[in-house]
């Protein structure tokens, strides 16, 4: 869809997520479900934050709204306090749009994550070109349940009639609404009071706003969306198809638009704000959680799990390891197979190759981890931090117990369990010395070998 010129008029959004979500079986509300990491409400504010909204608000039922306000803060949260259908819901969000007298309100729903800003952008476009209401309509496969957009002799929308209430002849239509609507904000209020419930639900329709517009003498006129983009979630099913939809088209993003390698794309996993730079090499069955940053060149091996981090140029991870929050790969640095970092940074072309859990810790240019070192960050009550100075080794299978300083090149002896900081360029050794008894494994041994007879000989 082309982009409408920039919009002359304010916009405010009243976002529906009042509904049960009874097929969900669900403790959560339907609309704080999440696709890509991101509550299904939250994608929808997303796409509405593109036409920067003077005013948004969520519409909840009573035992709803704490949970919502706390997913969706700052934007505020009004109440419906009884389900009696859409038109009902948006009179909840009254006060918060008090005083918005001239531009357009939109009547979102929360659980249509796909919904994109160019359609917004463009309805709102056709509402201040003089339409008193805007519809979304899309062309449904199967219009079954959807409301259908009438239209009069001459093609204009007339009214929108729900699929319970229709006849024969308008459940023949295909072209149906698909919800979200743009409304002339000066009279959204006198149109909404006079909606009634007279019909199969016994509900206040929103929907019956179209043909109280024009009785008052406004124009209503219809967007028409692709089906797809107009997709609802009402249960856990609609929910997995609607992660696999928007993993598929973040997979094409990546390889597309990002210049990212995807090895088997199908098996890679987003999350809505992960970022890749060019030439990044993504193997088989990586997932990306919230808030990853990936630099131009770095290599992800396969079965990796990333979160919360930042990955700079030429960096290899993997394969199997697993990044926390909080962290930050330098560049050309190397994370190898089942090494774990949380809240830890890694200097430019510093290692830690096997096998090893590197938490709360800087570790310097050039640094160089054994296998199977721990950083012993935790006392059961608090956090401490390790610095690893820049070309240090810790050899393989240490225990460094945080706080704790290693000085830069210093050396650290594998085995060792490093409790007081180590000076630049000292070695630390902190084991058990080491006792040999020449002949002793023999005489072992001869002495099991001795007991084992005995046993025999009194058995029989
Ligand atoms: C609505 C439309 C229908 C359209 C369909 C598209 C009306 C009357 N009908 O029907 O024309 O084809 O969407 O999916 O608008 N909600 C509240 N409070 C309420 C009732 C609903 O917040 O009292 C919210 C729900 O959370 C949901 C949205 O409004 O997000 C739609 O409600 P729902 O009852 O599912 O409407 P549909 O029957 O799907």
């Amino acid at each position: 869809m082309p982009t409408s010129p920039s919009l002359k008029e304010p916009i405010a959004a009243v976002l529906l997520g009042a509904g049960l979500g009874t097929r969900m079986k669900s403790a959560r509300p339907k609309v704080l479900h999440e696709i890509a990491g991101r509550p299904m409400i939250g994608h929808v504010l997303a796409a509405i934050e593109g036409l920067a909204p003077a005013r948004r608000v969520v519409v909840s039922g009573p035992d709803t709204q704490a949970l919502l306000a706390g997913a969706v803060a700052p934007v505020p949260v009004a109440v419906q306090a009884e389900r009696l259908g859409t038109a009902d819901a948006v009179k909840a969000a009254r006060a918060t749009l008090d005083g918005f007298a001239v531009g357009t309100v939109f009547v979102l729903f929360g659980d249509t994550p796909f919904i994109r800003m160019e359609t917004l952008r463009a309805m709102a476009a056709a509402r201040e070109e003089g339409a008193g209401v805007v519809v979304l309509g899309f062309r449904a496969a199967d219009p079954t349940g959807y409301g259908r957009l009438i239209r009069d002799e001459g093609g204009a929308l007339a009214r929108i009639v729900e699929h319970r209430d229709a006849n024969a002849e308008e459940r023949a239509v295909d072209l149906c609404n698909a919800g979200v609507m743009a409304i002339e904000a000066g009279r959204l209020f006198r149109w909404l009071d006079r909606i009634g419930n007279d019909n199969a639900k016994g509900e206040y329709y929103l929907t019956d706003i179209v043909a109280l517009a024009l009785a008052d003498g406004a124009r209503a006129s219809v967007i028409e969306a692709a089906e797809d983009e107009l997709l609802g979630v009402d249960s856990k099913r609609d929910l997995a198809d609607a992660e696999a939809r928007w993993q598929r088209a973040r997979r094409i993003h990546a390889m597309e638009e990002e210049g990212a390698i995807l090895l088997d794309p199908q098996s890679v996993w987003f999350s809505h704000d992960t970022a890749l730079a060019r030439d990044v090499s993504v193997g088989q069955n990586t997932v990306f959680g919230p808030g990853v940053t990936v630099g131009e060149g770095a290599v992800i091996k396969p079965f990796c799990h990333l979160e919360g981090c930042v990955v700079h140029a030429g960096a290899t991870i993997g394969p199997y390891a697993r990044l926390r929050p909080g962290s930050a790969i330098g560049e050309g640095a190397r994370i190898g197979n089942f090494v774990e970092v949380k809240n830890a940074r890694f200097a430019a072309g510093a290692k830690a190759n096997h096998l090893s859990y590197i938490g709360d810790a800087e570790v310097g240019a050039e640094a160089n981890i054994g296998a199977g070192t721990i950083t012993c960050n935790y006392d059961g009550y608090s956090k401490y931090r390790t610095l690893i100075g820049p070309r240090a080794f810790i050899g393989s299978n240490s225990a460094l117990v945080a706080p704790l300083e290693i000085g830069a090149g210093a050396l650290v002896a594998a085995g060792s369990t490093v409790t007081e900081d180590v000076a630049p360029d000292a070695l630390a050794l902190a084991r058990a010395r080491q006792e040999t008894r020449d002949g002793g494994a023999a005489r072992f041994r001869e002495a099991k070998a001795a007991e084992k007879a005995a046993r025999e000989k009194k058995s029989k």
